[in-house]
């Protein structure tokens, strides 16, 4: 089992977003069993919330629902997912701030991919629609990269 933690600020735009677009490319290469996939915030602020209205729009008009109730990051994540994956420098430094010595795991969504190497995904929060629907965009295209890498990834691994 592969475990993929997504992590932003709120929990409540870019993560669970994330989360439901990396759900929807595994089902679709008929992987879901062999994922376990989550999302949180580092901060608290929006703790039990379903995603902002806004981001559960944007996903609607594609299809696509949002299910997710915000949490905060705890000690257990990074010892149980194989993979923490953070939107921007900022959830970066908060992560490794918080928990000293795993700065190995815990990496830029985008650093996983080619095509968007370095990219960070930009805080709609503040914004009007059109950055939800940017953020989707990115997103859907960070995560099918990265739902691709990381299936090849995994089985190379049962492989060998
Ligand atoms: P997120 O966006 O990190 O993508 O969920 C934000 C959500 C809430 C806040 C900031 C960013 N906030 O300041 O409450």
């Amino acid at each position: 089992m592969t475990k993929v933690l997504f992590i932003c600020l709120g929990n409540i735009c870019r993560s669970p977003m994330a989360e439901t677009l990396f759900n929807h490319h595994l089902k679709q290469a008929g992987k879901t069993a062999d994922f376990i996939v989550d999302s949180c915030g580092t901060g608290g602020w929006h703790a039990g919330e379903k995603a902002d209205q806004r981001m559960r729009q944007t996903a609607e008009k594609h299809g696509l629902s949002i299910t997710h109730r915000a949490r905060q990051i705890q000690d257990e994540d990074i010892e149980q997912f194989d993979y923490l994956l953070v939107m921007d420098q900022q959830n970066l430094r908060d992560v490794n701030d918080r928990f000293v010595n795993t700065q190995k795991k815990v990496s830029l969504i985008t650093d996983l991919t080619q095509s968007f190497h370095g990219k960070i995904i930009p805080d709609p929060y503040f914004g009007d629609m059109r950055g939800f629907e940017e953020v989707f965009q990115l997103l859907n295209n960070v995560t099918r990269e990265l739902a691709d890498q990381i299936i090849h990834q995994h089985s190379k691994q049962s492989e060998g």
